[in-house]
């Protein structure tokens, strides 16, 4: 918080003018059944939107943002806890509340024009109408000119403003967005970002508040006047961010980057906690990294000039990179004792440093060696195998497993990833066909 507020001091204080509360959502959980037992998603979240403020919800993949979404859209319930849209609690979706998803399922055989006057018809609006609205919200997002146009003869930018349009046209009151940028070019994405945030700093839109759900980082800190940090398993709101900058952003503003650096910080602190907290257990979620992203990761970070320490916001830049790649990444090499990561720096161990020097042979050994050490499924999986006669055992053995503790998703991951470095570490091998493990192939 001390940053934060040092920091006001030298921008520009901005802050939008807020007016009545559009949505409140209060102590909200969720889970899914997964037969043996609920996943919980989404765990005490409390968030309130107010009139005239853009909200992002930063979280990385799998962290229930789409749920909570959902939940605000009144397309699912929520396990408990309440949701009330202006004021009156939400049952189903309600008229007033629009939403835009990563991509959009058009209609292929009709017309752009006739896509978005399809979202009216359903309200019951009459056919001049309905043509009227349409053409305005066409207007308004740039596809003037592309009326008659189907959607496969549009790039994925103005197929994204269809669904843009699709969602304006209802002249909503909230606005709520699914990731709309993330499939999308570089390019394009920022010229939509900024086609939208003109609409509404110039109030062309007569949208009061807009939510949006988001893993990028620069993303939230470029569009939205407040960001709440999602954490994963379960989803909590672990932090609340105001941005204190006028829009138009520019994103290599030192004040703009210092942000952006504070994020990554308290989005890798929070993990820090958890793995000390916890420590990994024999079901803990592995994502899947490849060895040769590992390897590369602690080659860079050997070298000049880094030096065995960097900063993740410049990782991420360098590499072109998301949280959703970089963090896998990063939290892998510190499960394995390779790096630590410390106030949104990653720093080499000894052994990760020791790793990048060394030739391919004595990189196994070493890896294997942390492997079995840090990786308690990795160890389970060679001790079973020690044991057995014949030293094969199914896949499907640890999947039982395995799947007690973890949704069967989850589980498939951790198997995936540990085959993965199991065989390039060459502890055991394992058969994609038949899927048993085996330490025959090792031994020969
Ligand atoms: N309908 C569902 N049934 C079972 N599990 C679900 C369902 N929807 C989401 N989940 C689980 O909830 C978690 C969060 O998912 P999601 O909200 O899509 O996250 P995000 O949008 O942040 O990537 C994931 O583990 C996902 O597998
Ligand atoms: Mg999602």
């Amino acid at each position: 918080m001390e940053n934060l507020n040092a920091m006001k001091a030298d921008v520009l204080e901005y802050a939008p003018r807020l007016g009545e509360e559009v949505m409140r959502v209060a102590n909200v959980t969720r889970g899914f059944d997964k037969g043996q037992g609920e996943l919980l998603v989404l765990d005490g979240v409390n968030l309130s939107l107010r009139e005239g403020e853009i909200v992002g919800l930063l979280g990385r993949s799998g962290s229930g943002k789409s749920t909570l979404l959902r939940i605000i859209a009144g397309l699912i319930e929520p396990t408990s806890g309440e949701v009330a849209y202006m004021g009156k609690p939400l049952k189903g979706p309600a008229e007033g509340v629009s939403m835009v998803f990563q991509t959009f399922a058009l209609f292929p055989w009709l017309t752009v024009l006739q896509n978005v006057e399809a979202g009216l018809e359903a309200l019951g609006v009459g056919a001049r109408a309905r043509r009227e609205r349409a053409l305005a919200a066409i207007d308004l997002i740039g596809l003037d000119g592309f009326e008659n146009a189907y959607p496969r003869e549009l790039s994925g930018g103005m197929r994204q403003r269809v669904g843009f349009a699709r969602a304006l046209v209802v002249d909503p009151t909230l606005l709520l967005m699914d990731e709309p940028f993330s499939a999308l070019d570089v390019l394009t994405a920022e010229t939509l970002r900024t086609d939208l945030l003109d609409l509404w700093t110039q109030g062309r839109m007569p949208i009061k508040s807009v939510l949006i759900v988001t893993h990028n980082i620069e993303e939230a800190v470029f569009m939205c006047d407040r960001i709440l940090v999602l954490s994963s398993n379960p989803g909590r709101v672990i932090a609340e961010i105001r941005v204190p900058f006028k829009h138009p952003r520019n994103r290599l503003d030192p004040a703009f980057r210092k942000l952006v650096d504070d994020i990554y910080a308290k989005m890798t602190a929070r993990q820090t906690d958890e793995k000390t907290k916890k420590g990994l257990e024999l079901h803990s979620w592995l994502p899947h990294v490849s060895t040769n992203l590992m390897a590369g990761l602690l080659e860079m970070l050997t070298a000049a000039p880094y030096n065995g320490r960097a900063d993740m916001p410049e990782i991420a830049r360098s590499l072109h990179l998301e949280i959703d790649d970089l963090f896998p990444i990063a939290e892998v090499l510190q499960h394995l004792d390779f790096a630590d990561v410390r106030e949104g720096d990653v720093f080499l161990t000894p052994a990760g440093r020791a790793f990048a020097d060394l030739g391919t042979q004595e990189r196994k050994a070493l890896f294997a060696k942390h492997l079995l050490r840090q990786v308690p499924l990795a160890a389970r999986i060679k001790e079973v195998l020690d044991e057995r006669r014949g030293h094969r055992a199914p896949r499907v053995r640890f999947e039982q497993e395995l799947e007690d503790f973890v949704t069967d998703d989850a589980a498939q991951e951790a198997l995936d990833a540990v085959i993965d470095w199991g065989r390039y570490a060459e502890i055991f091998s394992y058969n994609d066909k038949t899927e048993v493990f085996s330490l025959a192939d090792v031994e020969a």
